[in-house]
Parts: C-alpha cells; sequence; structure tokens
C-alpha cells in the first residue's frame, strides 16, 4: 500500500522549472562541512548566539542542522536568502550569523504565517525562548539583516515573481505536507536567481527513519518524489551525516538540497 500523501494526489500537475537550479555536480559536501575558515568562525557566532540559550525540542531546528545551515551559507555565499518557517529564529540567527560577512548587500527574508514577533501574544515564550526572533536579531546587530513576513509561503513567493531580484537560496521548513511541499519546490523555483539552492528541511530518503525514534515525515520526500516522476530535472542531495552531533545521539540530519539532476 502507498504511504499517504496528506491531498497530494488530489492536486494538479505543476509546472516545475528547474534551470535555475545549481547541478549536482557543481556542489561537494565534504568541502562545505568540512570548510577550515568556517570552522573558525563558527566558535565565535556560536557564543554569541548560545547567550540566548534558544531551546531544542521545541520546533525550531536542532543545534547540530543549525550549525549545518551556518557552513551551507558560508559556502554558498548568498547574496539573497529566504527562509519559509521562522518559528522560534533557530534557523533564522544560523542563516544571519554565516551572512555578516557578505559584501554589505547580503540578506535574509524570513517569512512564517505566524507573527513570531508579536508584541502581545509573545509566541516565543510558549517555545522556552527568552527572547523574540527580532529581538536576539537586534542583540546580535544582525536586524539590518533580516526582513519578516507574516504570511502564506505560496502567497508571499508568487508575490516574489517577475520583481527585480530573486534569491540565492531558498530554505523550506514550513508547512511539511506533501501537498504544500508540492506546491513550495515550484514557487520557489520561480524566485531563484541563476545557481540558486533549494534546502529542504525534514527530508527523509524512501521515508526511512533517520533516527532510533522511528519517527518518518513524509511531506518533502514525497513531494519531490512526484515532481521527479513528473519529469522535473532535480535531485535531493541529503546532506546525511555530519561531521556533529544532531540529535539522539546521532550525528544524522534531515536536511537536503534539491540541485538540478
Ligand atoms: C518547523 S517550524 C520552523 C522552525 C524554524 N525554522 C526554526 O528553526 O526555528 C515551521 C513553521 O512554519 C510555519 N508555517 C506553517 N505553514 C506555513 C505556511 N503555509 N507559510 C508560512 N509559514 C508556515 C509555522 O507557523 C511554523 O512556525
Amino acid at each position: 500500500m502507498n504511504p499517504p500523501a496528506d491531498g497530494l494526489d488530489a492536486l494538479e500537475t505543476l509546472d516545475c522549472d528547474t534551470a535555475a537550479l545549481r547541478a549536482l555536480e557543481a556542489v561537494h559536501l565534504a568541502d562545505i562541512l568540512h570548510s577550515a575558515e568556517t570552522g573558525r568562525r563558527w566558535p565565535l557566532d556560536e557564543a554569541a548566539i548560545a547567550a540566548f540559550a534558544i531551546p531544542d525540542g521545541t520546533g525550531g531546528v536542532n543545534p547540530g542542522d543549525r550549525r549545518a545551515l551556518y557552513h551551507l551559507i558560508k559556502a554558498l555565499r548568498p547574496r539573497s536568502v529566504l527562509e519559509i518557517g521562522t518559528h522560534i529564529g533557530a534557523s533564522t540567527l544560523h542563516i544571519a550569523a554565516a551572512l555578516r560577512d557578505g559584501d554589505g548587500t547580503s540578506g535574509l527574508t524570513t517569512v512564517d504565517i505566524r507573527d513570531v514577533n508579536h508584541a502581545q501574544d509573545r509566541p516565543w515564550l510558549r517555545h522556552g525562548c527568552r527572547h523574540s526572533p527580532a529581538d536576539m536579531l537586534d542583540r546580535l546587530g544582525l536586524g539590518g539583516l533580516v526582513t519578516f513576513v507574516a504570511g502564506d509561503s505560496l502567497d508571499y513567493m508568487a508575490s516574489c515573481v517577475g520583481g527585480a531580484d530573486g534569491f540565492d537560496v531558498v530554505f523550506l521548513d514550513g508547512d511539511h505536507s506533501a501537498a504544500a511541499v508540492y506546491r513550495e519546490i515550484p514557487a520557489a523555483l520561480r524566485i531563484l536567481r541563476p545557481g540558486g539552492v533549494i534546502v529542504l528541511h525534514d527530508y527523509f530518503p524512501e521515508l526511512k527513519p533517520l533516527w532510533s525514534n522511528g519517527f518518518v515525515l513524509e511531506g518533502p520526500y514525497l513531494a519531490t518524489e512526484r515532481l521527479r516522476r513528473e519529469g522535473a530535472g532535480l535531485v535531493a542531495l541529503p546532506l546525511g551525516a555530519l561531521p556533529w552531533p544532531t540529535k539522539l545521539g546521532s550525528c544524522v540530519t534531515s536536511l537536503a538540497l534539491l540541485l538540478r539532476a
């Protein structure tokens, strides 16, 4: 029996133009994850961010994945990054920290369907954080690099089509249902600059558990596989085992890059 696809089968086939994607052969994961230069910078930025004690296990990406995102951004040197799914800002802070030493024109736009910085609701408190994402960025001197958008991912990406700027990296960590990711990937491709990269979180290759808890989130894999079955020339490159711990005593991450096959 096929796994449930949470509405994926009901969706019409979407155009998926992968021309802008960076080619698989142009990406060398070992160089990215073992960069000595980034390894020297990491302890400084990690120490500054650690002062906020962003918790693990309350919906933000785990500390090992935060470090992997930092390495990815340092290596890819994007001018412009789009993040879908801000939540407590765990990934946001690490992406922004990695952008700090750019040429001054780099920026991150982070989108969440909720207002993650809502001054009255203070949603971050419910997730064990002492500070809002915007507050943490300001305290690190990174506030000027980041634009927050409260809205739906597809609406926001549609609003960017035809704009002067695109994004070099799009990180998809919002609604993880297969139907949502199936729509988000083509939408992200439409606003990707040439040589750009899409980063998926919660990508479980062949729907196999990555950790001892047996957990599998199906959406990102099922969405990617449907696009591939329909002829999209893309391939998912899981980051696999990282050179540092991630969760449940392992080094394995659910991060994956979407690249041109
Ligand atoms: C797993 S959390 C993101 C974690 C975040 N990257 C971090 O490290 O703190 C997923 C977030 O996506 C948001 N989200 C869900 N559906 C969305 C949509 N359609 N558009 C934008 N954001 C969405 C949720 O509100 C939630 O905050």
